[in-house]
């Protein structure tokens, strides 16, 4: 194999040349030698031994070097290394009740990597000191633990779509339309011409469901949202998915699969982190399909008679969605909504024409919309008439309208919001946790 062997502050640092974390705990490493390298957790000193705990990719081990054994000047500096310091040390691996994880490792030795500044955070600091260090609070433990669960999360919703022969597909984050309507939208300066960041990528896959017929893409989208709530950024991952020949109760079943199998691949996968982040993978493996439906006209009556002063029409807000679900410990979709409350490119009803096909998923134990899907209007004067509604320019939309008029067919789809999901699973209070440089009204840095 050919190894690239870069030299910094003179220790080699290929790949091959060092041991994980992980290989310290493998069975038959008792006795072993290994040579680590990663960031320093906390160090401390008594009695001419030194007690390091190591960070790498894989974990966290305790080290431990006798001033003996390491010579005075090698032992000094590794005294002296700062919490998030570098180092890499080599060193036996030995049996120890008392270290965290039952070994240790006896290091022969250590080698400064970067010595490091005084680490600026530390516990009691406000929430807004933390934001502003977000570079270097990405670093926690705690945090490593939400975005390993995050990338396994976006892994299974792959792995899932794979499996169901859906397509990725890789629509524009520029856009002269603004999908979900204009007041939300961030514009931008399109060489003299108003430009949008994308709200949704929903029009997009639209287009390309037509030769491909199930489609999905994973992308930024971007609400000018100025409200500061615990469950809006005004930039997160949006995983939508558009499936051909679908009606509402074959899209609520697509839906309710792909959440079970993603939920259930991420609890086998990731229990050390979701137990690390006091969350037990067998409350998430007890969730299963089916997950209750109401339609909306029943929702509005349990509300009322929970005290909600709402009626045929009324919004449902995070308030009312919360109530909603606050008891159960499965995801609940509400169904067929007045069609004034939702988007212009949602299906009429048949059966009722005041409502739409249209579902929102909500979290169990109140924490709300998770995903919103619907069936999409395929007669062309009905859609043209939801856009005059709405207030938008017809002309901005010709060449969506142009769908309905080549082989238009019955087709459905939802958009499901990653950190929304991910603040549901982990029962985060703000979604702001959920990932690492979160955007919101006040706050575009670092
Ligand atoms: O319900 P929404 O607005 O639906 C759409 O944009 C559709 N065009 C999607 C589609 O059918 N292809 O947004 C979809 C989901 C919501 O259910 C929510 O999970 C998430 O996106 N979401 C947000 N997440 C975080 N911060 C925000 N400001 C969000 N706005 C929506
Ligand atoms: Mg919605």
């Amino acid at each position: 194999m050919h190894e690239v062997r870069p030299q910094v502050a003179g220790v080699l640092v290929s790949a091959p040349a060092f041991d994980t974390v992980a290989r310290v705990f493998a069975p038959d490493a008792l006795g072993t030698t290994v040579r680590l390298r990663g960031w320093v957790l906390r160090t401390r000193s008594s009695g001419g031994i030194l007690f390091m705990a190591l960070r790498d990719r894989t974990g966290v081990v305790q080290v431990t070097g006798r001033r003996d054994a390491l010579g005075d000047a090698a032992y000094e500096a590794a005294e002296h290394v700062q919490i998030e310091g570098a180092v890499s040390v080599e060193g036996t691996v030995a049996e120890d009740r008392r270290a965290p994880e039952g070994r240790e490792i006896r290091a022969s030795r250590i080698t400064v990597i970067d010595s490091g500044e005084p680490f600026p955070i530390f516990s009691d600091q406000t929430e807004e000191f933390r934001l502003d260090k977000r570079h270097l609070t990405i670093r926690s433990q705690e945090n490593v633990a939400i975005f390993r669960v995050k990338a396994e999360l976006l892994r299974a919703f792959r792995e899932f779509l794979d499996r169901e022969e859906v397509v990725e597909m890789t629509p524009p984050i520029i856009s002269g339309n603004a999908a979900e309507g204009g007041a939300e939208a961030f514009q931008i300066d399109y060489f003299g011409r108003p430009g949008y960041l994308s709200q949704s990528a929903q029009l997009y896959l639209e287009a390309l469901l037509f030769p491909h017929e199930r489609v999905y893409s994973l992308t930024s989208a971007f609400r000018a949202e100025k409200s500061r709530t615990t469950r809006h950024i005004t930039e997160f991952l949006m995983l939508e998915v558009e499936l051909a020949w679908c009606d509402l109760a074959g899209l609520l079943d697509f839906t309710e699969r792909m959440m079970v199998s993603t939920v259930h691949a991420v609890a086998s996968r990731r229990p050390k982190e979701l137990t690390a982040l006091g969350r037990r993978p067998e409350e998430l493996l007890a969730i299963t399909a089916p997950f209750e439906r109401v339609r909306y006209a029943e929702a509005i009556d349990r509300l009322s008679k929970l005290g909600f002063p709402v009626h045929f029409g009324s919004d449902i807000a995070t308030a009312e969605e919360r109530a909603l679900t606050l008891e159960s410990h499965s995801p609940l979709f509400v169904t067929h909504f007045p069609r004034e409350l939702k988007a212009f490119y949602m299906l009429r009803s048949t059966d009722d024409p005041r409502t739409v096909e249209a579902a929102d998923l909500l979290g169990s134990e109140g924490y709300g919309e998770i995903v919103g899907a619907s069936c999409r209007e395929t007669d062309i004067a009905r859609l043209t008439e939801r856009i005059v509604e709405t207030g938008a320019k017809v002309e901005e939309y010709e060449w969506y309208l142009d769908l309905r008029r080549h082989g238009s067919v019955p087709h459905a789809g939802f958009g499901l919001g990653i950190e929304r999901v991910l603040r549901w699973m982990l029962r985060r209070e703000h979604i702001r946790d959920t990932t690492p440089f979160p955007r919101t009204p006040s706050r575009h840095t670092p």
